[in-house]
């Protein structure tokens, strides 16, 4: 069944005007999810950092942005877009285990409010950077806090053992440093234990070590402002998300009446729910017992299937046609790891049909790629029961060129 904020007419326009494959993003969606998070969590009154790698889509982060959303960045290219959608610099921090000098300095030029260090050899980078321009570096250490969150392999950041972050026993040793040094400023404390928690557990159990850490340090005479949890809350693919209350109730628990300023990084749970990928069949096949669609969209265009096996729902948008029958949903791309979903039960749907593969709003459009020389999807915005507009425009043949030298 198609969501309430894809109307399949809007869909036939948008495929007919941008063509497909191509990313539809509902504005309705997005708000509701920005505004979820500020219900959820009104009694802590936390900082939301979008986190710009789930959808760095300039139209989707100027919505975050006016909606009193910061950002939170891993690179140097992160942060030109949030400055260029609007996020104001004393609301983007920067995450990330391999920022560069030049990345360190394009951070503290832009005035942010903090960078989240991984490494005791970064630290001294920023400090190094923060003495050439003589501007001192707000800092905040990733820590991790060796909890599992019980998640894909790929997306769980937390364990020790991942490369993500510093153990308790060198950030001590970091923050004694960086307290001595004219250049570098402590502020927060961060961790991320994830992507796609299910559960607010692993939470309260960071939380609550990140706390008495924070206790630990101020014991020292290091006395830090923000208590940064990241993000990472989880979407049941084709689902709501499951309730942000639990979480608010985790991280609350911990952190109210502490005076710490709570930062949550959410990317996921946020873009996903508000956009699909719009493809068209172009042929049916069978292949041994199998059936397939052949569509225009494919692994360059929404990845998350072959590298991570995410499920992501597959409704046609017209009405149905033949008998429900299962299929997989390929894509062109010489891979057989190419394929959108598998083993969907959908009608049978004719050559030139349009399907929408549903909560792909995050880490679609930001991770596609050119691979097989595919120029990459263009992106839409519904912005109301009737209206649309493109919000990047699809890449022709050149752009596919366009930074080559001969
Ligand atoms: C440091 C950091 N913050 C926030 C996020 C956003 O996580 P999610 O999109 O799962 O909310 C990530 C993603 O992996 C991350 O690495």
């Amino acid at each position: 069944m198609l969501s309430k904020y894809f109307p399949p007419a809007l869909l036939k326009t948008i495929a007919a005007r941008a063509g497909t494959p191509a990313y539809v993003y509902s504005q309705a969606a997005f708000l509701k999810q920005l505004r979820a998070y500020k219900k959820a969590f009104r009694a802590l009154d936390p900082l939301f950092c979008y986190a710009l790698k789930a959808n760095s889509n300039g139209a989707l982060c100027a919505l975050a942005a006016r909606e009193g959303f910061g950002a939170d960045v891993v690179s140097g290219g992160e942060l030109y877009r949030a400055l260029r959608a609007g996020f104001k610099p004393g609301k983007i921090i920067f995450s990330g285990v391999g920022k560069t000098a030049e990345e360190l300095e394009y951070a503290l030029k832009a005035g942010i409010l903090f960078i989240n260090a991984e490494s005791f050899e970064e630290v001294l980078a920023l400090e190094k950077a923060a003495a050439r321009l003589k501007k001192p570096a707000p800092v905040s250490l990733r820590i991790n806090p060796d909890v599992d969150p019980h998640t894909h392999r790929y997306i769980t950041t937390g364990k020790l053992g991942s490369k993500f972050g510093v153990s308790f026993d060198e950030a001590l040793k970091i923050y004694m440093y960086a307290a001595e040094s004219k250049w570098l400023r402590p502020v927060g404390a961060q961790f991320h234990i994830g992507s796609q928690v299910q559960s607010a557990a692993p939470y309260a159990l960071a939380a609550g070590r990140l706390a008495a850490f924070i206790v630990k340090l101020a014991s020292r005479g290091v006395t830090l402002k923000y208590a940064d949890v990241g993000g990472g809350w989880g979407v049941k693919e084709g689902a709501e998300m499951p309730g942000l209350s639990a979480l608010a109730r985790a991280v609350g628990g911990v952190f109210s009446g502490t005076g710490l300023k709570v930062i949550l990084e959410p990317g996921r749970s946020i873009a996903a729910p508000c956009g699909a990928l719009l493809t068209r069949v172009i042929y049916r096949k069978r292949g041994g017992d199998k059936n397939f669609i052949v569509v225009d969209g494919a692994m360059n265009d929404l990845v998350r299937p072959a590298i991570y096996g995410a499920k992501h729902p597959v409704v046609p948008v017209a009405g149905p046609r033949g008998p429900v029958k299962k299929f997989d949903v390929v894509g062109p791309v010489c891979e057989s790891g190419d394929f959108l979903a598998k083993g969907v039960r959908l009608p049978e749907p004719a050559a030139g049909d349009l399907l929408l593969v549903l909560s792909a709003g995050a880490y679609g459009f930001s991770m596609s790629s050119q691979y097989n020389s595919r120029p990459r999807a263009a992106e839409a915005l519904i912005t109301g029961a009737a209206s649309w507009r493109l919000v990047r425009r699809r890449e022709t043949l050149r752009d596919l060129v366009a930074a080559e030298l001969p």
